[in-house]
């Protein structure tokens, strides 16, 4: 079988490489012509671990190419993989354009029937939309199929995720049930359980999961901010009702909320499939609010225990988690404009983000090449993302490194008894703060 991906954005260079590793011949197309001269050097523009080192395998294997020819990578493909970008429009839903100029292209150019699998996250009916456009685009003599195959792949371990994912959902419509039969057998090499769907609910299954997630991660960060008022501890709540099977462990990690390239659009793009229908979604229109609360939250806590202005405040970690350089919808953006916004000098320090947050922060921001560099004289540090490089660093070397070692955690990085004993103030997340002795700060509700 001849693949060819469409986009190589994060989606479509993990599909592209993980199909190469498992013996299929893969070309992969984007309209940009600067990034498909940089992987057809084995660069990638992502930073994902593994991805460069399996891409270099199979390039070098001959089974994975890069072309920024339209024409050369659709032309003689039986399967058309989609995974160009559906940004958010002004209104939360998903603009589309990307989709439609990939589905114009395939038909111009395909000689020989031809599979779309769509990886994008499309809204509900996308999907239908797209075999219509086929069938009025394509030369009438071939024949196409459109399948719905969302991906779940997490970044920074989208990799593992391919190869050992916990479902595989194929959607089609009763008239491309070969289609679908032939994509099932592509993938059944990972022994992963395929689900087989019409093509709603394939992509009703896509948002619903990451409404799911979005919807615990809100969950445990209200209980979380419940906890702190009535002196619960986060860590032993969440343990405890994670262990009820019905409800299990993961996604409970309580933290300064969630951000990315998916739950946040993913969730208004939901809102609106559902406004479209007449329907209010009004669970997931609060699950947004309290996300957005969230991410502001730590500093207006730490309002409350100090005045910012004027103060070296070290804000650790850019990214929007841990393993990528992607700070997209990152809480540390929003705390670090928060952080400006009251006065205080940020020095900001990522093992791998600091170009990308550059490019979203004012000039005004300062850039440490270590943890211990940005917390150098620090009036206080904000933790904002749980890299190992940051949580590595013993509370100690805090007290001795920072003008008064008084540290924010957004994500709960350390115990309290580390805090305690390493004798700093330390802020977290659900859990009682711990005020070193001798540390001057104001006490009180936020
Ligand atoms: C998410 C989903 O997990 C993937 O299954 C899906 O394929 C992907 O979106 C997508 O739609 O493309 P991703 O955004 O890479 O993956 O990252 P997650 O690991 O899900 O984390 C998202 C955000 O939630 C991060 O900001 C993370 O810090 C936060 N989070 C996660 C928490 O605050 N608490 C948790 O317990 C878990």
């Amino acid at each position: 079988m001849r693949i060819a991906v469409a986009g190589t954005g994060y989606v479509g260079l993990v599909t592209g490489t993980c199909l190469a590793e498992m013996g299929q011949t893969v070309v992969c197309f984007d309209v940009e012509k600067g990034k498909i001269a940089a992987l057809q050097q084995g660069r990638s523009p992502i930073y994902e671990p593994g991805l460069e080192e399996l891409m270099r395998k199979n390039m070098e294997a001959g089974r994975l190419s890069f072309t920024a020819d339209e024409k050369e990578a659709y032309r003689e493909a039986d399967v058309v993989f989609l995974a160009v970008g559906t940004p958010e429009k002004e209104d939360g839903s998903a603009d589309l354009t990307y989709i439609e100029e990939a589905v114009r292209a395939v038909a111009k150019h395909m000689e020989k029937d031809v599979v779309i699998v769509t990886k994008s996250t499309v809204p509900v009916g996308t999907n239908e939309r797209m075999r219509a456009m086929m069938e009025r685009w394509k030369p009438p003599f071939l024949r196409t199929s459109v399948i719905s195959n969302p991906e779940f792949l997490r970044e920074g371990s989208a990799i593992h995720d391919w190869f050992y994912g916990d479902r595989i959902v194929i959607g089609a419509s009763e008239a491309d049930k070969e289609a679908a039969e032939l994509l099932s057998r592509l993938y059944e090499p990972l022994g992963i359980p395929i689900v087989r769907t019409d093509l709603a609910s394939a992509e009703m299954i896509k948002y619903a999961s990451n409404a799911f997630l979005a919807t615990k991660i809100s969950f445990i960060n209200e209980i979380a901010n419940i906890c702190e008022k009535v002196g619960a501890t986060i860590d032993d709540v969440a343990y405890g009702i994670g262990l009820d099977k019905r409800i299990g462990p993961h996604f409970l990690q309580a933290g300064i909320g969630y951000g990315g390239s998916c739950f946040p659009k993913d969730t208004k793009a939901l809102v609106q499939i559902a406004g479209n229908v007449q329907h209010q979604f009004e669970l997931l229109e609060a699950v947004i609010q309290v996300n957005n609360h969230q991410q502001a939250l730590l500093v207006e806590k730490a309002k409350q225990y100090m005045s910012l202005r004027g103060k070296n405040v070290a804000l650790l970690g850019l990214a929007f988690k841990p393993n990528t350089d992607d700070v997209r919808e990152a809480a540390s953006l929003v705390i670090a404009h928060r952080l400006l916004a009251e006065g205080a000098h940020v020095v900001a320090y990522d093992p791998v983000a600091t170009d990308n947050a550059k490019k979203h922060l004012p000039s005004t921001v300062q850039y440490a090449s270590a943890v211990t560099e940005a917390i150098c004289d620090a009036d206080a540090a904000f933790i904002a993302t749980e890299w190992d490089a940051i949580k590595q660093i013993p509370l100690s070397v805090f007290r001795e490194k920072m003008r008064t070692p008084i540290i924010f955690d957004g994500r709960n990085c350390y115990s309290l008894e580390e805090a305690k004993q390493a004798n700093v103030t330390y802020v977290s997340v659900g859990r009682a703060a711990v005020v070193a002795e001798g540390c001057e700060v104001k006490k009180g509700k936020y």
